[in-house]
């Protein structure tokens, strides 16, 4: 398997994208409605998209893509075979507000299996890269996730689904059992980067649900190679359809899974797609 090449591609795709929202940010662009008064998408997500998918299929004509604007079907994450999971921009949101905190996100899975993970934040210009075996990197220098052993010193972050204003599972109470707890809460608006900022330290813990496979694919292989635990909200495996996540060092992880476990109790563990 060609695994280095593959990093170094999903890095150059990574750029490449990241350069095109930077370039775009300020200028005149469409903003529509998906989902939800939330849920946005902008001409950038889509033109980012587009590049992603044609330097993909220049370079490798026979993988299959499953982008978030579009391109391909979370059914492909069911065959055999190499497959490109891209969030061509995570934060729309943010991206929308002029805020700074969005990134290109991009995983390699073999057979279902996460090879590569890049996730690229072009305002700060700061890649964070992770092949299967190799570790992660920050702009090519090896990161850790912290060794923060409990919630009065750690940092945590989250975010909250788009359908929060008409559903229950809205990750409130979490939040606010979770702030009482620790020494400072956060919410980044990207889960690609809350995942990063884990894996690097940055971040003593993160959770989420109601996550898409494009929001995960490529941070769950940084935070798995940077030494972290990566689970579902039940402690077990983080299934890119089930979409919901814990991510923290080892030694925090099961505090963050024990806070979460009333609004479990309360509410079930559900998948994101019915195709769970
Ligand atoms: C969203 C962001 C956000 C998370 C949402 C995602 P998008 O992705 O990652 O932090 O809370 O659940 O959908 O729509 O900006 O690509
Ligand atoms: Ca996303
Ligand atoms: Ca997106």
């Amino acid at each position: 398997m060609a695994l280095k090449e593959w990093m170094d591609f999903a890095c150059y795709l990574a750029r490449t994208s990241g350069a095109l929202l930077l370039e775009r940010m300020d200028t005149m662009r469409t903003i529509d409605r998906k989902s939800t008064r939330s849920d946005l998408v902008t001409d950038a997500d889509r033109a980012s998209e587009a590049l992603l998918v044609q330097e993909i299929r220049r370079s490798y004509p026979t993988h299959r893509i499953l982008g978030e604007e579009g391109t391909g079907s979370t059914d492909d994450l069911h065959q055999k075979g190499l497959l490109w999971v891209i969030d061509p921009l995570d934060g729309t949101v943010n991206y929308a507000h002029h805020l700074p905190m969005y990134a290109v996100s991009i995983g390699l899975l073999h057979d279902g299996v996460p090879q590569v993970g890049v996730v690229y934040l072009p305002v700060m210009d700061e890649i964070f890269c992770a092949g299967v075996g190799m570790g992660t990197t920050r702009n090519g220098i090896a990161v850790r996730v912290s060794d923060c052993v409990a919630l009065s010193d750690a940092v945590v972050a989250t975010g909250y689904p788009y359908d929060k204003h008409i559903d229950a599972r809205d990750n409130v109470e979490n939040t606010a059992r979770m702030i009482k707890l620790v020494r400072g809460f956060r919410r980044m608006g990207a889960a690609s980067v809350d995942l990063a900022y884990v894996a690097c330290g940055r971040l003593d813990a993160y959770w989420e649900e109601k996550l898409q496979p494009w929001d995960l694919a490529g941070g769950l292989l940084l935070v798995q190679e940077a030494g972290g635990q990566i689970t579902g909200y039940d402690g077990g495996p983080c299934g890119l359809l089930a979409g919901h996540v814990v991510a923290a060092g080892p030694a925090l992880h099961p505090h963050v899974l024990d806070v979460l476990q009333p609004y479990v109790q309360k509410h079930g563990i559900v998948g994101n797609l019915k195709s769970v």
